[in-house]
């Protein structure tokens, strides 16, 4: 699938599909909030892909040169299993010399993804389960 991937820094471009991934967790949220939160995260970045409309996004945050965490990832229902998570990855690993992201134990579509991108498991957090993993894309 053909599409524009997007570097932005303004949260409002990806307010209204974090509100979407928000939703499919049964959890609601004004899109002025999600705004607002984003906006307080200082070193927040965005990818945004468009198939003519903005259909995924991927928040990042840059710790130290070259090196970022990736904390959201989403890609609208309509627009999934077409390559365009693995795009967005793929310029993240263009981009920075280690990626690093956690991720829910069950959600096999996520760690499919992950897994086949070259992340590797680095832990587990001790409070909610999640599996911590990076990438360093040169090694
Ligand atoms: C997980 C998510 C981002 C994947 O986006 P996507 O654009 O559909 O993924 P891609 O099409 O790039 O998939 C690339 C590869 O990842 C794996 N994969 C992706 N989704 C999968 C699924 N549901 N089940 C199994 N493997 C999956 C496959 O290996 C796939 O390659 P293939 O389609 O050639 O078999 C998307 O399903 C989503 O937004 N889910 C809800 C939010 C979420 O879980 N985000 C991740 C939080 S850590």
């Amino acid at each position: 699938m053909a599409a524009l991937i997007r570097q932005v820094r303004d949260p409002a471009a990806i307010a209204v599909l974090h509100a979407a991934a928000l939703a499919e967790q049964g959890r609601s949220y004004p899109i002025e909030i999600i705004v607002e939160k984003w906006s307080q995260v200082q070193d927040a970045h965005f990818l945004v892909a468009d198939v003519a409309d903005p259909v995924a996004f991927l928040a990042y945050q840059t710790s130290a040169p070259e090196t970022c965490y990736i904390s959201d990832l989403y890609v609208v229902p309509a627009y999934r299993r077409r390559g365009l998570a693995r795009d967005l990855i793929a310029w993240m690993t263009g981009h920075f010399s280690t990626l690093s992201l956690h991720v829910d134990p069950d959600n096999q579509g996520a760690l499919h993804l992950y897994r086949e991108a070259g992340f590797l498991q680095t832990g587990v957090n001790t409070g909610d389960g999640r599996i911590r993993m990076e990438l360093r894309p040169g090694n």
